[in-house]
């Protein structure tokens, strides 16, 4: 087991009717006057957002509002909502939504704390980020674990770079989760989630050597969690009990507990998919699956990589093949199935793309930051590899 540092401040209020507590518990957080974020309009529709309102004033607070966050959400508009945070005196982020929403709102923190700093300057870590505002997630769809995480995504339009800032200003303050909220998800919103939920706990699986018992237990139990919950939440999308276990599984598939001890944390899947995601505007639990099957038939072969893959197909899927080789593939099968029965992309022709040559060339650079950087500790990806890996993806 490898050293690591666990820093999980965020407070979690879970539980039916948790949205009325927002008002209390963002004052409680030092806010008093809040900019409420949210997406395309699910939280005006529903009624959420009314409620959130209501919420703010009953506690004494100021609000404005700042809808807009598309799903992979854009640099540009959280620079506009950096300007509306600075004109309106806001000292406390709130996001209603999901992960693009969520982003969004902490985007907008860390501008809003400096106002004399580019965002992508931040983004991109030329300047070192080193205050923000507080941010606080009223959460409706389980995905991006954003609520928890210590990331953000952002696409810059300019660059068509999509990128993802990892720091502890990441941190939300609070978030509140009721999985009723999430009643009125699309069923290829619930479907991109549980992708998404079971990658953040792959993408740190996949490890040679890896041999942290308890993080594993916890990975594999989480997995086991989120396919059984996502397949009930599909069938019935009013099963709260399901839409529950699914929000939970969310939060700490990404919060570090998943991968607590190992040497080493992957996400070479998440480059792919944000490169698929920026090119042709997927859905980003869709632009994981998309990949996985090529990504996971050439990552098996790396060194030590083969014992992983069959632990994850023997304690996830519980496959009993006593062979390493049969196992695995079994494993990888098996996760191809779940992903075509739950309505994800599978490959990019489900997608309905057929990219050209120069277009998988470009995929490959993007998703290597023009071959500079070398992805998959268990086996090496170039840009040469990706190609590959896009092209097998077809
Ligand atoms: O925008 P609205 O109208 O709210 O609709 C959204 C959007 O169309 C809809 N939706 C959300 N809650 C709903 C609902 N519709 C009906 N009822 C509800 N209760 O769902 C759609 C997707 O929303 P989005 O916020 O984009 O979903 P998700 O949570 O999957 O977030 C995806 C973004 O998060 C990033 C992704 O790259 C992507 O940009 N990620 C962020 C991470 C992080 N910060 O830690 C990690 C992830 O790996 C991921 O990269
Ligand atoms: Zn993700």
């Amino acid at each position: 087991m490898n050293g690591f540092n666990q820093y999980t401040p965020t407070e979690v209020i879970f539980g039916k009717g948790t949205e009325n507590q927002v008002g209390e518990t963002a004052k409680k957080w030092g806010g008093s006057r809040i900019l409420i974020v949210y997406g395309g309009g699910s939280v005006v529709r529903s009624g959420l957002l009314d409620r959130v309102k209501a919420s703010l004033d009953a506690a004494g607070l100021a609000w404005e509002e700042f809808g807009g966050a598309r799903p992979n959400p854009y640099l540009n508009h959280a620079e506009e909502g950096v300007q509306k945070a600075i004109a309106f005196g806001a000292d406390l982020i709130l996001a209603v939504g999901g992960g693009s929403t969520i982003d969004t709102a902490k985007g907008i923190a860390h501008g809003t704390a400096n106002p004399d700093t580019k965002l992508w300057d931040i983004w991109t870590k030329k300047v070192p980020l080193t205050k923000t505002l507080p941010v606080g997630v009223v959460l409706t769809i389980a995905a991006a674990g954003s609520e928890m995480s210590d990331s953000a995504v952002l696409t810059n339009t300019e660059t068509g770079v999509k990128a993802g800032l990892g720091t502890e200003f990441n941190r939300a303050k609070f978030a509140i989760m009721n999985p009723e909220l999430t009643f009125t998800l699309p069923d290829y919103q619930i479907a991109c989630g549980v992708t998404d939920i079971m990658m953040h706990t792959m993408e740190r699986y996949f490890i040679p050597g890896a041999q942290e018992m308890l993080t594993d237990e916890i990975a594999e139990g989480l997995l086991r969690t989120v396919i059984a919950n996502g397949r009930l939440a599909l069938k019935d999308k009013t099963d709260v009990n399901a839409l529950g276990e699914i929000m939970w599984c969310s939060s700490l598939s990404h919060n570090g507990l998943t991968g607590a001890g190992r040497s080493a944390r992957d996400f070479s899947v998440h480059k792919f998919g944000h490169a698929l995601s920026v090119k042709y505007d997927v859905a980003h639990g869709a632009s994981l699956s998309a990949v996985w099957k090529a990504w996971a038939e050439y990552a098996c072969e790396g060194e030590g990589a083969l014992e992983r893959f069959a632990r994850f197909a023997r304690k996830v899927w519980l496959v009993e093949e006593e062979d390493d080789r049969a196992a695995c593939a079994k494993g990888i099968e098996m996760t191809v199935a779940y992903f075509k029965e739950i309505g994800v992309a599978t490959c990019l022709k489900d997608f309905g793309l057929d990219p050209s040559e120069e277009e998988i060339q470009d995929l490959a650079m993007k998703t290597t930051s023009n071959d500079t950087v070398r992805l998959c500790p268990a086996r090496t990806i170039t840009a040469v590899e990706a190609k590959a890996i896009f092209e097998a993806s077809r």
